[in-house]
């Protein structure tokens, strides 16, 4: 076993508890476990921790404690917005989302296709942009829900969840305004997220992804919105959401949104300059390699870089065994073998694709981080270049 710090680059597909947080949860486990639904005092003191860890995570996206819904993770949180968008509008049938989604509402808006829903999945050009004018042309008196992500899990760009607001707004539908969802599972704790600012009806955002355990997520509502539970039991959530709740955890989230807001601004100070380092660094180093969205409004703390003609997954593996830990296009779906379809919604050719890394940063890397990558990484690529059949077409093409 070779001796080194290990380096974790892969903090968009899950992030260090804060230790802030584990003290934070750990009473929850030991000695106040009980029923937060329990008349009793120990449980009602659980009832109160929740409701402060509520209120914490209300402040950290300028919303109203009752305007949160706490889940199990952000997929469960973009599974209920569309879910109960659709409910709200029986009478409509039809969903606009975006080709570069996350899995979870992907999958679900395919899930609605085959229940007769018609969707719409918005293209983005080759900066991974949105285009705005069919967005606009796309949205009808039949959409009962737009759900558009705040920022991409794999490329780090960021969409314009404003405007999109607005214009969802300026359509005067009958019989109801067109329900707003964002995914905002990556943006929530590394960018100021403002629901009022955003006019959103629904936010998702995942617990896991901001220094808070795995298995905790929450939805925000705007007050007033029509709601539909996807879960059906008891009484949780004020009806809203129901079975007990992942106490220490929810514990754990409230700490973990205080941590982000209180340095929010620093902190994207801090992840963008190490970002822009790692970059720099990198594409000095390695000949050919491009940074996809780099001219776009991205997170502070994500890079994806293709490598053309290697293949990332074997990237990945000399990483690895250098102690270093990185992703192949998104976490979720590495493992499927297929290409990934946010970078080929840029039209990123594939021989770039396939040798595509996602370096995703956060508060506990530090300058040393980047210096053991690049240490690594440049003979990583050279090697793989020399013995890949294609790089001759890449020496043609550079
Ligand atoms: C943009 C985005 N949405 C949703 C999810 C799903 O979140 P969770 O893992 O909490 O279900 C992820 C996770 O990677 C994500 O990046």
């Amino acid at each position: 076993m070779k001796d080194f710090k290990q380096v974790y680059l892969d903090n968009n597909a899950t992030t260090a508890l804060a230790p802030e947080v584990i003290d934070e949860m750990l009473p929850f486990f030991r000695e106040h476990y009980g029923n937060p639904s329990s008349t009793y005092s120990f449980g009602s003191r659980v009832r109160d921790m929740l409701e402060k860890a509520r209120a914490l995570v209300a402040a950290s996206i300028n919303a109203l404690p009752e305007e949160i819904i706490f889940t199990s993770c952000g997929t469960e949180s973009d599974n209920t917005a569309i879910y109960s968008a659709l409910e709200a509008y029986p009478g409509r049938r039809h969903i606009i989302t975006t080709v570069v989604e996350h899995p979870a509402v992907l999958n679900f808006c395919r899930q609605m296709e085959t229940r007769g829903y018609s969707v719409t999945y918005l293209k983005v050009d080759a900066h991974g942009k949105l285009d705005m004018e069919s967005f606009a042309d796309a949205l009808g008196n039949d959409t009962a829900i737009v759900s558009i992500m705040y920022a991409n899990n794999e490329t780090g760009i960021v969409f314009p969840i404003e405007d999109i607001g607005r214009l969802i707004d300026s359509r005067n539908c009958p019989g109801g305004r067109i329900l707003f969802h964002t995914d905002a599972v990556q943006a929530v704790g590394k960018v100021a997220v403002d629901v009022k600012k955003l006019n959103v009806d629904m936010l998702s955002l995942s617990g896991h992804k901001l220094h808070a355990p795995k298995g905790v997520g929450a939805l925000y509502v705007r007050k007033g919105t029509p709601f539909y539970p996807y879960l059906i039991g008891g009484h949780q959530e004020n009806g809203r959401r129901s079975g007990t709740e992942n106490a220490a955890s929810i514990a754990g989230l409230g700490k973990a949104c205080e941590l982000a807001g209180a340095s929010l601004n620093e902190e994207a100070a801090y992840l963008r300059q190490l970002r822009d380092k790692l970059e720099t660094a990198v594409i000095s180093s390695c000949p050919g390699a491009i940074v996809n969205g780099r001219g776009t409004e991205r997170l502070p703390n994500t890079s994806s870089i293709s490598f053309e003609y290697i293949d990332g997954e074997a990237i990945l593996m000399f990483l690895d065994s250098n102690g270093i830990y990185a992703a192949s296009g998104s976490a979720c779906s590495s493992g499927s073998g297929k290409p990934s379809h946010v970078l080929e919604a840029m039209s990123i050719p594939s021989s770039a694709i396939h040798g595509s890394i996602r370096f995703s940063l956060s508060r506990y890397n530090d300058a040393s981080d980047i210096e053991r990558l690049i240490n690594v990484l440049p003979d990583v690529i050279k090697k793989l270049r020399e013995i890949s059949p294609l790089s001759g077409s890449f020496k043609c093409a550079h």
